[in-house]
């Protein structure tokens, strides 16, 4: 490398380290975009920004310094007429069929300006000690003390999985099977699909109770997949109180290891012996989104205990379920399908 070379590389390092310091300033840019309103303001056409200021009641000088920093990172894009939207803006919209609305409400939500400065102390002990620190776990805390925070998730995780949906449904060959339990559904969009997607199967939500009262219409009383799904709400990691052929796991077994043995376990004793268990997860050393993954990871050792995979870890708790992988495919860029099965 010669010297000329050398200050380049030199002065990246500089550029790159102080932009990644001040990640907080894009994620809060871009909560106060949801929050304000912004993207829904903003329509087909470009809106100068004392306009937008007046239409949102914020202050224009402010609103133009946020509207600054957002384009910077490609979120709405500055027009000789106005504010403009971008391909990345418009996912802010809740009418955008890709919305991430919600998932950028719920990673920004106050409670994690809380968590991130405990990790070096996560680092040092090897835990998030959030139960230490709230008195209680993660989803009993959201739901006691963060109730509208837990709807926020709720909406989030309707939207990654809606994002993830076709995949995932593509990847699950339901041919044969009579009935999937969705285990810690969330509010069941993905059932909802597998349910449109395979018109012989009948499918069973199950999820904490206060979340499987706002269940996706279509699988509630009168909704169009009313006939072919049962609700239920109640504790997967005490039992999961339901005959399946199939149960699945998406984005679940990323607690604590402990928590996620114990659901597998419970799955495997709720199932007949030819049941079989499907786990969709992201998985660290498969994912080409590696940044999202690893973000995620170090989030949820610090609201669970819990982790993104790696084939190693989710193999070894398969193991410790009393189960053995015998299957594992990439379902799209981020997410992976495994089949856990009865050892022979
Ligand atoms: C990361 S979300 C995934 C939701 C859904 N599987 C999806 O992919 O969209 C985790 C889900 O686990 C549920 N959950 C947490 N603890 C649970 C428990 N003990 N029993 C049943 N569900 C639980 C949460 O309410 C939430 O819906």
């Amino acid at each position: 490398m010669t010297i000329q070379e050398k200050d380049i590389a030199d002065h990246d390092a500089v550029i790159g380290v102080r932009e990644l310091a001040l990640n907080a300033a894009g994620a809060s840019a871009l909560r106060a975009a949801v929050r304000l309103g912004i993207a829904e303001e903003i329509g087909d056409r470009p809106v100068p920004t004392e306009e937008l200021a007046r239409a949102l009641k914020v202050d224009a000088e402010v609103l133009g310094r946020l509207m600054r920093a957002l384009a910077q990172h490609g979120v709405f894009t500055p027009t000789p007429e106005g504010h403009a939207h971008t391909s990345t803006s418009r996912l802010l919209r809740e009418d955008d069929p890709n919305s991430l609305k919600h998932y950028v409400l719920w990673v920004t939500e106050p409670w994690t300006w809380e968590l991130w400065p405990n990790l070096d102390e996560a680092a040092r002990n090897g835990s998030g000690k959030f139960e230490e620190k709230y008195g209680a776990d993660f989803f009993t805390h959201l739901h006691k003390v963060w109730p509208e925070s837990a709807e926020v998730f709720n909406r989030a995780q309707t939207e990654l999985s809606r994002l993830a949906t076709n995949a995932v449904a593509e990847a699950l060959d339901l041919r044969g099977v009579g009935t999937l339990a969705d285990v810690a559904g969330g509010h069941g969009f993905t059932l909802a699909t597998l349910l449109e997607k395979n018109p012989d199967l009948q499918g069973i939500l199950l999820d904490l109770p206060p979340v499987v009262a706002e269940a996706d219409s279509r699988l509630r009383v009168g909704g169009s997949l009313a006939s072919r799904a049962r609700v239920i709400g109640g504790d997967c990691l005490r039992e999961i109180p339901v005959e399946a052929d199939v149960y699945l796991f998406k984005n679940i077994l990323e607690w604590a290891d402990e928590k996620s043995v114990t659901a597998l376990r419970n799955a495997a004793k709720a199932g007949r012996k030819d049941s079989r268990i499907f786990i969709i997860t992201n998985m660290i050393d498969g994912s080409p989104e590696i940044k999202f993954t690893t973000g995620t990871d170090l989030l949820f050792l610090l609201n669970s205990d819990g982790r993104k995979h790696t084939t190693e870890t989710i193999t070894a708790v398969v193991r410790r379920a009393g189960l053995k992988v015998v299957n594992m495919q990439p379902v799209n860029s981020y997410l992976h399908l495994l089949e856990a099965g009865l050892p022979n």
